[in-house]
């Protein structure tokens, strides 16, 4: 009899793996795996919410708001990197949960993780949609707005929906069409394609700083909500801004980190896994975490604050800097980046998918593997559908805080597993462990509720209403239907 609380335990996973893997090589170095992990944080956080935060949240302020989301990460990060070494299966953090917290745990964070990587993608579309407008603007190609716009807009700072009179953003859903395809009929991203894309996104995001750097202008941190220029604005009418706009603006932010648990779940094909999984995520944490503040510094810099909630802030800096030439490569630059963390998202989450259906808590339809693709299809293209149509008429900041929040929770409940496991068994072999763990883990889960506590009142909501969904679905159906499998 199925009970919720049942575990999976570590072996039975590991068997899982071995009947199931073809013989994975364990062929990734350290750099690799940075780059891996590079490939799927530098992003949309970056590249468009840094601008929203800093217009609605912070202001200058905005690089502490990086460099307290990038504490956060780190700590969840090293539990992250033990849990991919000892439970080295795919499926993340709701596998994890499956092994430490049981079955009713596990199947509330990978309800959770369609936050994280369904609308983790969602926004990234919606932010890719934006660098291509204002790319093909460089060359004198208009789309209509009508056409790059979702119907309605969200007021960050008063909480109200406006009708737009827009119609659907074409390219946002496109591009989640495409990449889907290309998830369905198994084309993969080589290392090498990878690596290429890593350099140019390095390469732009570098040049935006070292180009930025002395046009920086400290009266751009002058705007009418901060007539004395101060780093960190004062509060305003709404309760925006100031210190507890800067923590807000970190819960926003916190978006850009996103995607260094994929470097956890290369554990089986890195070559050394003890030394080199903390390294590929912390290392690749740490480089983007000097990178986004140095880049907040100067996109507050060379623009006023108020002006940033835009789709494209960081071309916008760019404009001013009188360079006509630098901005449609920088902008290339920043569509190609955007394209891969769309594709590893859509990844992720159709590889979740997989793994709830194999374990019974979802359709079977999910885990349906097409004969010459071998790829989850029929959940690919579920997958590529709604989040098609929530990139084509959601507004970016709405979403992007509810991936945030999303993933935070998550985060929570890994670091908790994290110890869980360490009670529970043990004597299980871990080739890596976290360091200080009654320290790292605590203050991991804390870090990440003090980051959600900053999210706006009606985040917690969405949350709580999806949350309140997924326990409905499990004893309705999932239990149940989980009971009801002979084999298990
Ligand atoms: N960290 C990724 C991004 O910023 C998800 O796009």
């Amino acid at each position: 009899m199925n009970n919720m609380w049942a575990r999976k335990s570590v072996e039975s996973l590991r068997d899982e793996v071995d009947g199931s893997d073809r013989g994975l090589k364990r062929s990734l170095g350290v750099w690799n795996l940075i780059a891996l992990g590079i490939g799927c944080i530098i992003g949309a956080g970056i590249f468009v919410l840094s601008g929203h935060a800093a217009a609605a949240n912070a202001g200058p302020a905005v690089v502490l708001s990086f460099i307290a989301g990038a504490i956060v990460c780190v700590f969840a990060g090293l539990c992250y990197a033990e849990l991919a070494s000892s439970v080295p299966v795919a499926g993340s953090a709701y596998t994890y949960a499956y092994a430490s917290l049981g079955q009713f745990i596990a199947w509330m964070i990978g309800w959770d993780l369609i936050l994280e990587y369904a609308l983790g993608a969602t926004t990234v579309a919606i932010g890719w949609s934006g660098y291509v407008v204002s790319f093909l603007k460089n060359f004198g190609i208009y789309i209509p707005t009508m056409l790059t716009q979702g119907p309605w807009s969200y007021n960050a700072l008063s909480g109200e929906w406006i009708s737009t009179g827009n119609i659907i953003n074409l390219p946002a859903a496109l591009i989640v069409l495409i990449t889907s395809w290309l998830l369905a009929i198994g084309t993969r991203e080589s290392a090498q394609v990878n690596a290429v894309i890593v350099a140019v996104k390095l390469l732009v995001v570098i040049t935006f700083i070292v180009l930025g750097w002395n046009a920086v202008d400290h009266q751009n941190w002058v705007t009418a909500g901060n007539p004395d220029g101060n780093f960190v604005p004062p509060i305003d009418e709404f309760g925006n801004f100031g210190w507890g706009g800067v923590l807000t603006g970190a819960g926003v932010v916190f978006f850009a980190y996103i995607g260094f648990d994929a470097v956890s779940c290369a554990a089986q094909e890195a070559k050394n896994p003890q030394r080199d999984m903390p390294r590929g995520i912390i290392g690749s944490l740490l480089i983007c975490s000097v990178l986004y503040a140095l880049v907040a510094y100067v996109l507050t810099g060379l623009v006023p604050y108020d002006k940033l909630s835009v789709p494209d802030p960081i071309a916008v800096a760019i404009d001013t800097l009188g360079l006509p030439w630098l901005a449609p490569i920088v902008k290339l630059g920043a569509i190609a980046g955007l394209t891969t963390v769309v594709l590893v998202l859509l990844l992720a989450q159709t590889r979740i998918f997989y793994s709830m259906s194999r374990d019974g808590l979802l359709p079977g339809i999910f885990s349906d593997v097409h004969k010459k693709f071998r790829t989850p299809f029929k959940a690919t293209f579920f997958t590529g559908i709604v989040v098609a149509v929530l990139a084509g008429i959601l507004p970016m900041g709405l979403v992007g805080e509810l991936v945030s929040i999303g993933t935070l929770s998550a985060f929570v409940i890994v670091c908790i597993g994290v110890l869980m496991l360490r009670k529970t068994r043990p004597d299980l072999h871990r080739p890596f462990r976290v360091p200080a763990i009654w320290f790292v883990a605590p203050a991991g889960a804390l870090s990440a509720l003090f980051l959600m506590s900053g999210l706006p009142l009606d985040t917690w909501l969405r949350l709580l209403v999806w949350m309140a969904l997924g326990v409905a679905i499990y004893f309705l159906y999932s239990a149940r239907r989980v009971n009801s499998r002979p084999e298990l």
